[in-house]
């Protein structure tokens, strides 16, 4: 089922065959502590791209699963000089957003909704609210990533799961230090160490209440062969293997905090 898009996502189909993707998230929900069971409640997949975490959320039993990202590749945060080529390098090599998502949710039979939105025009208005939001490696890649998880924020009534990518360097080097590496590689504007990421949270009216351990999100088969994360992410991760340094943070919407002056 494959064919010959690009598939980002490494997906196990009930039609016994798995998509070739760039990454290979299959072990990421036990690492960042998906709960196994969803039943009951209302979750959404900001970023979805061929829905991996979305249909995820829907096999442990979700009542409802909305899933968002961007069909226009002109909406995604190109940087000045990529503004004009990005959008067409992401149909010369096949990484539209949608068709991977629609050809992967009719083999498993998903009912999981797809909405093309910005995650900047997120609101009550466009789905509704959650129990649960789900965000991947998105933060990274955007521009205002504070002002993204705001508007998650906006529609979360429980959980904020934020399964993030880290800067290895900063991790390693600065780990008690709150920082993000400023365009690190040419689609990324941010990448963030672990006191980074809380602080980001933070600030966009979460507490954050649980953080995994490290760990590292592999390449996967339909990565090209050149790819190499590098020692580091392994060293951060206490692991052995190729393969990208994440960590998960679970976050609640809380109320402004008082002014301590007033107190
Ligand atoms: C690196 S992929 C991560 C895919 C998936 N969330 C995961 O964790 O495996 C980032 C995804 O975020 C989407 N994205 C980028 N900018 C976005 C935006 N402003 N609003 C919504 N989605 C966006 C991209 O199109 C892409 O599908």
């Amino acid at each position: 089922m494959s064919g010959d898009r690009v598939w980002y996502h490494t997906l196990d189909l009930p039609d016994g065959t798995t998509t070739p993707g760039w990454f290979d998230t299959r072990g990421a929900p036990a690492e960042a502590g998906l709960p196994l069971s969803l039943a009951g409640k209302r979750c959404l997949d900001v970023g979805t791209f061929d829905g991996f975490w979305a249909f995820e959320m829907e096999r442990r039993g979700a009542r409802e699963v909305v899933a968002l990202d961007v069909d226009d590749p002109t909406s995604l945060d190109w940087p000045y000089d990529e503004r004009h080529r990005g959008p067409e390098l992401v149909a010369e090599w096949g990484t539209g957003r949608g068709p991977g998502f629609a050809a992967a949710a009719e083999v498993i039979g998903s009912t999981v909704r797809r909405v093309s939105c910005s995650v900047y025009d997120l609101g009550e208005a466009v789905a509704g609210r959650f129990d649960l939001v789900l965000c991947g490696a998105l933060l990274l890649h955007l521009r205002d990533p504070i002002a993204a998880l705001e508007r998650m924020r906006e529609v979360c009534d429980g959980e904020l799961l934020l399964v993030e990518h880290l800067d290895p360097t900063l991790e390693l080097f600065a780990r008690r230090v709150p920082s993000a590496r400023f365009a690190p590689d040419w689609d990324q504007w941010w990448r963030a160490n672990s006191a980074g990421l809380t602080a980001m949270v933070d600030r966009a009216g979460f507490d954050v209440v649980w953080s995994s351990r490290r760990f590292l999100v592999p390449f996967g088969p339909g990565a090209p062969a050149h790819q190499r994360a590098g020692g580091l992410h392994g060293l951060a991760a206490r692991r052995r293997g190729d393969g990208l340094l994440f960590r998960a943070f679970r976050a609640k919407p809380r109320d402004p905090r008082p002014d301590p002056s007033r107190t």
